[in-house]
């Protein structure tokens, strides 16, 4: 049994699609957060630029005794698990594998779309991961980086007029291409869930890669008898670098639950 908190991170608000499901399959975890909300998005930044924030992250982090950390973020995962796991004692775990893993289950036709930030999807790294799955798997991969602004905005709702209009641009060469599973490789894509899933229609099956990076985090610390031992009764802290009443609002809508009190700033430049 392991009492230490799962450190999870994200550039901003995505990373609460891994803590939702964290905090429904281990209700005993404490969970400490942090969105970079002050430097989002990183998906349009260099590799370089990515890398060094996301030490930094990893450094603020790492202030907490956490024993394991979970990247939140389909862009730092697809850019910087490497070198994050081979700098740090505890284990680093990403959502690209476990994203790929659950496309390559649920696909019928082997036709896969993928949507991400600009930096994962020109990486290759989810075509190589579902590949690595199922070789005969295409992968049509389509870059969304308006979707982290808008939903950074609030405006992640079904109706808004224009995450409508942006996402049905963005979307209809999936839909030409007929793809059958969709991964939502960015982890905020799944705020916009409902506004996807109207778009792609009812015969594509949606994956979270904030979702299934969090059950496969789960799994890992349950197969080491890591986890904490209380049935329920985790608690979570979320940091910020900016915006605080921001994220506080949006966080609180997207969890159920009023966070507000759990929301405090970090200088993240000094780690
Ligand atoms: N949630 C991040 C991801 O999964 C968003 C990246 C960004 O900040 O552009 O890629």
């Amino acid at each position: 049994m392991d009492q230490r908190p799962i450190g999870v991170f994200d550039s901003g608000l995505g990373g609460l699609t891994a803590v939702r499901e964290l905090c429904r399959l281990l209700p005993g975890e404490d969970v400490v957060y942090f969105g970079d909300t002050g430097r989002v998005p990183y998906g349009s930044r260099s590799q370089e630029t990515i890398i060094k924030y996301a030490r930094q992250d990893v450094a603020f982090l790492r202030t907490f005794d956490l024993k394991a950390i979970l990247i939140a973020c389909g862009t730092v995962s697809t850019t910087a698990l490497d070198v994050l796991s081979a700098e740090n004692p505890i284990p680093v775990m990403g959502v690209v594998e476990p994203a790929a893993r659950a496309a390559a289950r649920l696909t019928r036709s082997g036709n896969i779309g993928l949507i991400g930030t600009q930096t994962s999807v020109r990486s290759g790294a989810y075509e190589r991961a579902i590949q690595a799955e199922n070789p005969a798997a295409r992968v049509t991969g389509q870059p969304c980086p308006l979707f982290v602004p808008l939903v950074e905005n609030g405006r992640f709702r079904p109706g808004d007029i224009v995450i409508e209009t942006v996402a049905a641009e963005y979307l209809a060469p999936l839909k030409a291409a007929g793809v059958d599973t969709l991964v939502l490789g960015c982890t905020h894509y799944p705020l916009l869930e409902e506004v996807i899933a109207a778009c792609m229609g009812p015969g594509v099956a949606l994956v979270s890669a904030g979702a299934e990076g969090a059950r496969a985090a789960a799994d890992f610390l349950r197969a080491r008898g890591a986890l904490s031992g209380r049935a329920d009764g985790g608690a979570c802290r979320f940091f910020v670098s900016d915006r605080q009443e921001d994220f506080a609002r949006l966080a609180s809508i997207f969890l159920g639950r009023d966070v507000t009190e759990a929301v405090e700033l970090t200088d993240i430049s000094q780690y």
